[in-house]
């Protein structure tokens, strides 16, 4: 097993800041049709200095161990981060801990990233449910139904918004 394997693993046995925020601020969701995974983020702001900071962060991952670790990792990074210095963070950054991810892993640090980018616009936790993870026999009325009505496209791995 390699180092990044290593800390992956020990990053999934004992992930940070998991589970839904019932007093979040602001939620984003995103998918990926090709592997079939998604991130949620919840982030809770505060002010300090006059700035709007990142005073808690929370995922949810119905995903591989690597989006796992890395949104977990970016849930304990991103706290007292400004809004603009969240802004700057991408996918290397928010998985830098687990070392360099392999080529066929990339993608699930920018799932972390695009859940995090989709909570900076201010997504609206109310709109969000718990039952938003469960299964629907519609497409499109809950998390997994909407993500599941998502067309599928082939080629290149394409992140989405979920609403
Ligand atoms: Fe798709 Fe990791 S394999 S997010």
């Amino acid at each position: 097993m390699d180092d990044t394997e290593d800390r992956i693993q020990a990053a999934i046995a004992n992930p940070r800041n998991m589970g839904e925020m019932p007093d979040a601020d602001a939620v984003g969701t995103v998918g990926n049709p090709e592997c079939g995974d998604m991130v949620r983020m919840w982030l809770k702001f505060s002010e300090k200095d006059g700035k709007k900071v990142i005073d808690r962060a929370s995922f949810q991952s119905f995903g591989c161990q690597t989006a796992i670790a890395v949104a977990s990792l970016a849930t304990e990074m991103l706290k007292g981060k400004t809004v603009d210095e969240a802004r700057e963070l991408n996918s290397a950054d928010l998985s830098k801990p687990l070392g360099p991810l392999p080529p066929m892993k990339l993608h699930c640090g920018d799932m972390v990233e695009g859940a995090l980018r989709e909570a900076l616009k201010g997504g609206n936790p109310a709109e969000t449910t718990d039952t938003a993870t469960e299964p629907s026999p519609v497409p499109g009325e809950t998390l997994l139904g909407s993500f599941q009505a998502q067309p599928l496209k082939s080629g290149k791995l394409k992140v989405v918004k979920l609403d």
